[in-house]
């Protein structure tokens, strides 16, 4: 049977044409990509592990990734296995069929960027629909009604969101987190469908970033690559591990950590054969959240190295940015 083009939710087939086709120094580069790269791997069953002197071994491994990476795979997390299959599987089907309700949107994504005729907008390979939801609230009638079992979805991010908040302080305190981002966090959900591509060296499926919030928990496919991490100024693939979930460190952890901790850069590429799916949900302070380095942290030999703002403030500089820098550098204090 011939495979149908994957339409884009505008109906516009997918190929190859010069709106998605980045400039040469925009391009991902793939063969100076690692092959392979050791991101960490957090087992939570090593909480047991906890002699009661200092801090346990399993909090110190998730400072020392959150130090060196930003980035790392949580195993033995509690949720099962089938519920994150049918969940991606699910969503798969809402990419497919293209069967959505009014309030589920799905963007295709661009970026702006410099060509020969001055600042042109360049498409990304993929789409994405995104959501907001929060255990507490109802949410349910912001949610696709076909089919019926995305509604399974509720579950997984309760489970992962109760285990979020039970990271704590990664290291700093506990229940500092929960504390700092605030009573209400905007918690929000974003599904990202990458079709396969024919030249994966011209085009990019999210270009390179850094999450704005605090926290991202990210579910994907097994057996297909494509998130990528700067570590020392070289791009590493983020390989899917089998029933991992992967923790991405966002800005506002960084700015609260005074800088300890990365808010990691990323992207997503594409490639030549499988279609690859994936299901960020994201922990964000509310609006009038005020952030700025821990009072702990600060003493004379560590300065702050960010003023205080709000989150509001954050987001309104991400706006006027548009992407041309990173945003975490609007708010940093002289040395
Ligand atoms: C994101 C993101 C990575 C991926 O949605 O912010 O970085 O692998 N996604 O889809
Ligand atoms: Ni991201």
């Amino acid at each position: 049977m011939e495979m149908k083009p994957f339409q884009l939710a505008n109906n516009t087939p997918l190929s190859l044409s010069p709106n998605f086709i980045l400039p040469v120094n925009k391009r991902p580069n793939l063969l100076k990509v690692l092959p392979s790269a050791s991101i960490p791997i957090i087992d939570l069953n090593d909480h047991d592990i906890d002699d009661g002197q200092g801090p346990s071994p399993l909090v110190s491994k998730i400072s020392q990734a959150c130090e060196e990476y930003g980035l790392f795979h949580i195993i033995n997390h509690g949720v099962p296995k089938e519920l994150c299959q049918k969940t991606l599987s699910v969503v798969r089907e809402q990419y497919l069929t293209k069967d959505h309700t009014k309030q589920v949107k799905v963007f295709n994504y661009y970026q702006k960027v410099q060509k020969y005729e001055g600042i042109e907008k360049v498409k990304m390979w993929s789409e994405t629909f995104s959501h907001p939801w929060h255990h507490t609230e109802d949410f349910t009638h912001l949610l696709p009604t076909n089919p019926p079992q995305y509604r399974y979805l509720s579950w997984l991010i309760y489970k992962l969101f109760t285990f979020e908040l039970d990271i704590r302080g990664l290291g700093l305190e506990n229940d500092c987190l929960k504390r700092r981002i605030g009573e209400r966090p905007r918690l929000n959900c974003q599904a990202n469908y990458y079709p396969p591509c024919p030249d994966p060296e011209l085009t990019i499926g999210l270009p390179e970033h850094n999450d704005l919030g605090s926290i991202a928990v990210l579910l994907q496919v097994e057996g297909v690559t494509g998130l990528q991490v700067i570590k020392d100024r070289k791009w590493l693939p983020v390989d899917p591990v089998p029933n991992a979930f992967v923790i991405n460190l966002a800005d506002q952890i960084q700015v609260l950590s005074n800088g300890k901790f990365q808010s990691v850069r990323h992207r997503a590429v594409t490639n030549k054969l499988l279609p690859r799916l994936s299901l960020g949900m994201f922990y964000n302070p509310n609006y009038d959240t005020v952030i700025g380095p821990i009072e702990d942290l600060i003493d004379e030999e560590h300065p702050p190295k960010y003023r205080k703002y709000s989150f509001k403030e954050y987001m309104e500089e991400f706006y006027r940015q548009e992407g041309k820098r990173r945003v975490i550098e609007a708010f940093e204090l002289a040395p």
